[in-house]
């Protein structure tokens, strides 16, 4: 190539695919790209999609839509669709959108580089199978300095029948204990301080790997897992996400008790307060067990934080029903809470049943929980007022230039007075002023010695 090419990479969706999107984009300047903050200049344009819900969906189709335009005007624009979308849709994506030169399902991520050369040398590709995902060689470009997503198991074996992610993630696939520590290590040497280990139900862990009983019982699980990279000198903090009540142990909760770097959040999805949603979900647990789940954390922890996802509106949910998820809302207390309002998705069960509810009902639904989430939250962050916490600062408050922002052990975000270039990737103790819903303002009591490292 001789004159400088340039990339660019837009990503919908959930953590994984923000690491995936990191992936690529370290495969695409290893070809020798150079990454445009402006799509409109860029030679390569990659969307790296999400089909969770069908708004999530239908946004790629409108960004795309102008892209293919401009490619009738400059006919060596390389157009990719990468990512859930991609996966769901395969050839009816090249079909619809002709203009598209790669339309490459999430297990292919790492595949970029051959992909792109199949393309470049005149080829339009569909790479849609399911295919084992190889260790990557390639450096990520990560977007932080500070904070950084480590892949652990990819894909999903829960049918959940809402859920397109096994369909468009696969089966599980878990990296070797081996390869994870290596990764981090790397990480700590290139001065990242936190961690967060990534699968879609990350429980799971392990249970496809070799050294399982026979019996079936996992010697490599997350537990094992965290007590096997905790002392990775450099990294100060370990989080990890997404949690399922299912397979949830008292043993994992006793490990994040005693390791030092675990922070005290967890992120784990409930989705209905109620067990007949939950059974006709397939989530396999009832709501006493979520609560005694909670309780059990918070009695190793009592300061825990706790996030979750829940679904509203899913098909033949009853008022009475509704309000079983609404009640265990106002008991748990939830430090934050994702919602969303039901949306059938292609290839899912519970798109086809009767019984599906109006959007009306379904988003009056969603304000009465959102509304109801917010003032726990509101509580919630009350606890804090006072407080000394540890910040890990990660950049600039983009709103207020003199401040930086960064998170607590608990995930709440955090703004004091400070400079970036001093203060960036240090853990700093500050006294907490004021107290919103999600997010907290304070001052620092305690400036560190600039190290480096
Ligand atoms: N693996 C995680 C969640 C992955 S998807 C888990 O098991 O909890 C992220 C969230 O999107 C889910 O927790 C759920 O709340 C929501 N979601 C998934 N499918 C949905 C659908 N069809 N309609 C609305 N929300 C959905
Ligand atoms: Fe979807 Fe259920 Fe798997 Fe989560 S556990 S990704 S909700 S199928
Ligand atoms: Fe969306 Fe795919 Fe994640 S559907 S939520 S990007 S796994």
């Amino acid at each position: 190539m001789t004159t400088k090419r340039y990339y660019h990479i837009i990503t919908f969706g959930c953590q994984m695919n923000k690491a995936d999107s990191e992936r690529m984009a370290g495969i695409l300047e290893d070809m020798g790209l150079s990454w445009s903050d402006d799509p409109n200049q860029a030679d390569v344009i990659l969307y790296n999609t999400c089909t969770i819900r069908d708004n999530a969906e239908q946004k790629v189709y409108s960004y795309l839509g102008r892209q293919a335009k401009r490619k009738h005007e400059q006919p060596d624009l390389t157009l990719i669709v990468a990512g859930c979308v991609a996966q769901q849709e395969g050839e009816a994506l090249m079909r619809r959108v002709p203009e598209l030169d790669l339309v490459m399902g999430p297990q292919h991520a790492n595949r970029l580089k051959d992909l792109l050369e199949s393309v470049f040398a005149g080829n339009q590709i569909v790479a849609t199978e399911e295919v084992h995902i190889f260790e990557d060689i390639t450096q990520p470009r990560r977007d932080s300095q500070v904070t950084a997503w480590v892949n652990i198991i990819y894909g999903c074996n829960e049918r959940c029948t809402y859920c397109v992610v096994p369909n468009v993630r696969g089966v599980e696939q878990s990296r070797k204990p081996e390869a994870i520590r290596y990764e981090i290590e790397h990480l700590a040497q290139q001065g990242y301080r936190e961690i967060t280990l990534l699968g879609q139900n990350i429980d799971a862990y392990g249970r496809d790997l070799p050294g399982s009983t026979p019996e079936g019982r996992n010697l490599h699980t997350l537990t094992d897992l965290l007590y096997y990279v905790h002392d990775v000198p450099g990294i100060e903090r370990i989080r990890f996400a997404t949690s399922h009540p299912r397979y949830f142990t008292e043993r994992l909760i006793k490990a994040c008790a005693e390791l030092p770097k675990v922070c005290e959040h967890f992120h784990i999805p409930f989705q209905s307060g109620d067990n007949e949603l939950l059974k006709a979900m397939s989530r396999g647990y009832t709501h006493e067990k979520y609560r005694r789940i909670i309780d059990t954390i918070r009695k190793y922890m009592p300061d825990a934080s706790i996030s979750a996802d829940a679904i509203v509106g899913f098909p033949g949910e009853t008022e009475t029903q509704f309000e079983n998820t609404l009640k265990l809302v106002e008991d748990i207390g939830f430090d934050l809470l994702n919602t969303a309002a039901y949306s059938p998705r292609p290839g899912t069960p519970a798109a086809l049943w009767d019984h599906q509810l109006s959007e009306e009902t379904k988003s009056d639904r969603l304000q009465r929980l959102n509304h109801l989430v917010n003032i726990k939250a509101a509580e919630r962050s009350q606890r804090y007022f006072g407080r000394i916490e540890e910040v890990l600062v990660e950049a600039e408050n983009t709103k207020d230039k003199t401040q930086v922002m960064g998170r607590t052990g608990g995930n709440r975000l955090t703004f004091f007075a400070g400079d970036i270039n001093q203060l960036k990737g240090q853990m700093v103790k500050v006294k907490i002023t004021e107290v919103r819903a999600f997010s907290l303002t304070g001052v620092a009591v305690e400036i560190p010695q600039l190290v480096t490292v």
